[in-house]
């Protein structure tokens, strides 16, 4: 018998809600991806370089031309200057970023500080480096962080602390304040920063994303985090970069180089062909992805679910106790696929200890108006 390294791990909710989604042919709300394509002279630059004969190993690092990419787009959106040779790696997807960083600097009883609801893939790559995740719940109802309990749950072994802004599940947002506080909570001590930014573009309401690029004394202990599939609309091309400083880039690539050595070499080609021609889609993003946002719950007004506009994340939460309070959110989610058609995630999941009465589902609007429409008047004839 085998004895799991992971015996806490079994099929994501993600692949549980998409699989009862198809069985069932309901409109699918769950997994973070768009129903609609990338751009076409994006897929078209794919298809170029693939014949053009980029098909061999890129740099380890990632290809120059993408990296120098990401440097002037930081440059430009966050006003700083990140050098594209030691600061930037490209890697298969924002996941893939994540465990590197994680086994770059985590060892054996470390402890690694995430605030619930968090993103799955971060307590099993603790896990497997040896470290132990110490969850902190955000505070209800806007998803902040509370500030004294952050301070309460750091110890000597705290090695790193893992951000999410713009945050999935709740779309909630960090401000400039907040960083403040981290950078004063942190100071002095042997921890390092993890900033997950896979969202970074999709902040909505005129709002500005609080980049840990921002902030100079944070970053010199960061790994920031972000992924060209959220961006892009191309979340199966799994392409992402990690942006920290040299001495930290070098330890991250020294895992990454024998995780996968290196990214997609055509891939990463279309992609720095197509940030070199269009810096203006990601200043145009927000507005995308709002219109969607406020379509999706304008609609939703006219049912008996709660809902909260979300300041960012192509995600919305959605309360549903003045329609079934009885059922939890994972039998909730399952209701709703099977008898609604509407496949939704419970934000439970993301939780090690959820809150008793947590009464929210998560839909995803990264989707055709077409999809919102039919999905929201489901939801609205409840
Ligand atoms: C918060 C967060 N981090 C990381 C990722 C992973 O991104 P990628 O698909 O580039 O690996 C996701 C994808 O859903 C996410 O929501």
């Amino acid at each position: 018998m085998i004895t799991s390294k992971l015996p806490n791990v079994g099929t994501t909710i993600f692949t549980t809600m998409s699989q009862l989604a198809a069985e069932t042919g309901a409109i699918n709300l769950s997994q973070g991806f768009p129903d609609f394509d990338g751009p076409d002279e994006l897929r078209e630059a794919l298809a170029r370089a693939v014949m053009a004969g980029h098909n061999q190993y890129a740099p380890m690092a990632g290809l120059p031309a993408l990296r120098e990419q990401v440097a002037l787009k930081i440059q430009s959106l966050y006003q700083r200057q990140v050098s594209a040779d030691s600061e930037v790696t490209i890697t298969p997807g924002a996941t893939q970023a994540i465990f590197c960083a994680i086994h770059a600097v985590i060892r054996t009883g470390d402890e690694v500080i995430v605030f619930d609801p968090c993103y799955d893939s971060y307590e099993p790559a603790v896990e497997l480096a040896g470290g132990v995740c110490i969850h902190q719940p955000l505070s209800q109802p806007n998803f902040s962080i509370d500030w004294q309990k952050l301070a309460d749950a750091i110890t000597p072994r705290t090695r790193m602390i893992v951000l999410n802004t713009p945050h999935n599940p709740s779309g909630a947002l960090i401000d400039r304040a907040d960083l403040e506080r981290l950078a004063a909570l942190i100071r002095d001590r042997d921890i390092y920063l993890l900033s997950d930014e896979v969202y970074e573009h999709l902040v909505f309401d005129g709002h500005e994303h609080v980049s840990v690029l921002r902030h100079e004394e944070l970053y010199q202990r960061a790994f920031v985090i972000s992924s060209f599939g959220k961006t892009y609309h191309v979340t199966g091309w799994k392409t992402g970069y990690v942006v920290a400083p040299p001495a930290l880039t070098a330890e991250l690539r020294k895992v990454h180089q024998y995780v996968s050595f290196t990214g997609v070499t055509p891939l990463q080609w279309a992609l720095a062909e197509f940030m070199e021609a269009h810096p203006e889609h990601v200043r145009e993003l927000p507005g995308f992805y709002q219109a969607k946002r406020d379509l999706f719950c304008d609609l939703l007004s006219g049912s008996r679910f709660g809902v909260s506009r979300a300041a960012g994340t192509y995600f919305q939460l959605a309360d549903y106790s003045a329609i079934r309070p009885d059922l939890d959110d994972v039998a909730m989610a399952q209701w709703l696929t099977r008898e609604h058609g509407v496949a939704s995630i419970p934000i439970s999941v993301f939780y090690q200890s959820p809150p008793a009465d947590l009464r929210l589902v998560r839909f995803c609007f990264a989707k055709r108006e077409e999809t919102l429409r039919q999905a929201a008047a489901r939801l609205c004839a409840i």
